[in-house]
């Protein structure tokens, strides 16, 4: 039988929703993030959702929907610097706690999306 995901651990679709809706609030209100994203979020809210669901280990609802996800060239067209990342990473470490994800599987969680967001860098800090 297959090993139970992190996915199903947290609770599923109704808890990575719950998450994606707690987390884009946060970024269009953060200085950093906000002037990156489009006024309409709900069609990032729906891309994030699929991918999520599939990094976490359920269904691949992205890669069936848009194909390889590619997120790092697909960041690309804009600037991600390292005070960017740290940025949605807070908004995320919020997100996380709103929803109540706890334990060994948020501690999981949140190794994996570090990478991720440090993956996404693109551009040095500029300099001020
Ligand atoms: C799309 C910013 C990290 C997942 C986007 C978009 C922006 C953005 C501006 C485009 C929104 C639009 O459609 O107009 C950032 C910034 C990050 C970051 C500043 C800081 C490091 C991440 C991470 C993940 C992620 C770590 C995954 C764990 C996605 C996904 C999309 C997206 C799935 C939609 C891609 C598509 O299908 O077009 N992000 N992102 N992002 N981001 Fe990020």
């Amino acid at each position: 039988s297959e090993p139970i995901s992190l996915y199903d651990k947290i609770g599923g679709a109704e808890k990575v929703r719950q998450l994606v809706e707690a987390f884009y609030p946060r970024v269009q209100a953060h200085p950093l993030l906000k002037p990156l994203f489009p006024e309409d979020i709900e069609p990032v809210m729906e891309k994030q959702y699929l991918f999520l669901t599939q990094f976490l280990g359920g269904p691949p609802l992205y890669t069936e929907k848009r194909g390889h996800p590619m997120l790092r060239a697909r960041h690309l067209p804009f600037p991600i610097t390292p005070a960017r990342a740290n940025a949605w990473l807070q908004c995320m470490e919020q997100a996380l706690n709103e929803v109540g994800i706890t334990g060994p599987e948020r501690d999981a969680i949140w190794g994996r999306l570090v990478i991720a967001a440090h993956h996404m860098v693109n551009q040095p800090e500029p300099f001020s």
